[in-house]
């Protein structure tokens, strides 16, 4: 196996591991920073010489004066949401069109994908996922049903707005029978246009991004792919339905890509020292008590992208070991272990009770059936630094993964971190 500079970065949980901590990191090192899969129901807040920025889909590479960064060909766009972050940005990252590059397969979210993603939670009612609302599972039906516009459409207005009116077809269709009202081509150009779509998109697209990829990771460039949700949210892998449509595991990235699975050897899973959830879905550490309140109070748990509350419980170990098995994590870092401090006891679950018996994996199709045990009760600590009860918190964890655990975050600055290897 050739040895190469290639990192990737995932949440190994129902994402908001606070990866874009540890990104912002690793960027600082790295030539080339990519964003392989989701789109905008992702968001990280940055703060750059004291200004705030919350990306939803550039990769915060940009941030640092060298990383190239690229937007991959799974990653769905919605191109309103691009420009007004390349805007943003461009007032602290002057050189950002030579360093953004988007590949010309990215599929665009559409305004039809974002109305029928609207129409269908609401039709769901109480069943309904919790999506962001950004059209996401939508724009991958059209990836996998092969009538997506991407990037390179944008270079070729007439022929657009006649796409455009092929899919509008159907989706009108899908829209009226929600009973909301149909939208023309001419809608979705005219606002591309005013929005300046056609001007900005195509300065930063890129052609043959897969080679030029594989030839920076086999050139000993530093490569970081950023993971955007987690695991247990990965369309196959998670806890579907309540998941998001993509694949958020480090496959995604041999599948996007064309790089060899081999290639990817640092894998890195982000898990916080607790779990949190946005959305619908089952949780089996769930905490419904002041507990969970003080540790959404604390973790400053609300969405980036929708502001929603996050629903908070405690580490839940099966699943995290379930999902170093799906995402093939080689280590793991351990983001707000400073949330629990000043908790007189915390606790991590470590096996389930399941049809009358204590099991010890994640049984991931049944996973709204089993019964957390949280039976590892630890004293809390009161001081992150050096405090023998965080110790024996990080001990405890790492004796039942089997990867090792190479750093706790201890708060949000950078120098708040333990590295451990
Ligand atoms: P969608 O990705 O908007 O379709 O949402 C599907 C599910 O994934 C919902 O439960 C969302 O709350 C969740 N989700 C999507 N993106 C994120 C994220 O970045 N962090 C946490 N949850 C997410």
């Amino acid at each position: 196996m050739n040895e190469n500079n290639t990192t990737v970065l995932l949440g190994l949980q129902w994402g908001d591991e606070g990866k874009g901590k540890k990104v912002d990191e690793l960027a600082a090192q790295a030539d080339i920073v990519i964003r392989f899969q989701g789109g905008s129901n992702a968001g990280h807040t940055i703060y750059n010489r004291n200004k705030k920025f919350v990306v939803h889909l550039v990769p915060s590479g940009l941030f640092h004066l060298r990383a190239q960064c690229y937007i991959g060909p799974e990653v769905v766009c919605n191109p309103l949401t691009l420009v007004e972050e390349v805007r943003q940005i461009s007032t602290a990252v002057p050189d950002i069109f030579d360093r953004l590059k988007i590949s010309v397969r990215t599929p665009l979210i559409l305004p039809y994908h974002i109305e029928i993603d609207r129409c269908r939670e609401i039709y769901k009612g109480k069943e309904k996922i919790g999506t962001t609302g950004r059209g996401i599972g939508p724009a991958y039906e059209d990836l996998a049903g092969r009538v997506s516009i991407r990037v390179i459409d944008l270079f070729n207005i007439p022929k657009l707005r006649e796409k455009i009116g092929f899919n509008l077809f159907e989706k009108n269709a899908i829209i009226q029978a929600f009973g909301g009202t149909p939208i023309t081509p001419d809608e979705i150009v005219n606002q591309w246009q005013k929005a300046g779509v056609f001007d900005l998109l195509p300065k930063l697209a890129m052609r043959e991004m897969p080679s030029a990829i594989n030839e920076a990771i086999d050139a000993g460039k530093r490569v970081l792919f950023e993971g955007a949700q987690g695991t247990l949210l990965d369309v196959t892998l998670g806890t579907s339905p309540f998941v998001t449509s993509s694949h958020t595991v480090a496959g995604a990235i041999c599948t996007s890509f064309g790089i060899a699975p081999w290639k990817l050897q640092d894998i890195r899973g982000v898990i916080k020292a607790y779990t949190t959830r946005v959305g619908s879905g089952p949780f089996p550490t769930e905490l419904f008590n002041e507990k969970g309140q003080q540790i959404q109070r604390n973790g400053g748990e609300f969405g980036a992208t929708t502001g929603r509350p996050r629903r908070c419980g405690w580490l839940d170990l099966p699943a995290v070991r379930y999902a170093i098995q799906a995402s093939g994590a080689t280590q793991i870092i351990i983001m707000k272990a400073d949330v629990l401090c000043g908790f007189d006891e915390v606790k991590i679950n470590n096996s389930y009770t399941f049809e009358d018996s204590i099991i010890s994996h994640l049984p991931i199709e049944s996973i709204a059936d089993v019964i957390a045990n949280n039976d590892i009760v630890l004293p809390g600590w009161n001081n992150c630094r050096d405090d023998k009860n965080l110790a024996l918190f990080i001990s405890r964890i790492q004796e039942n993964i089997p990867v090792p655990i190479s750093g706790i975050s201890i708060g949000p600055n950078r120098e708040d971190y333990i590295a451990l290897r």
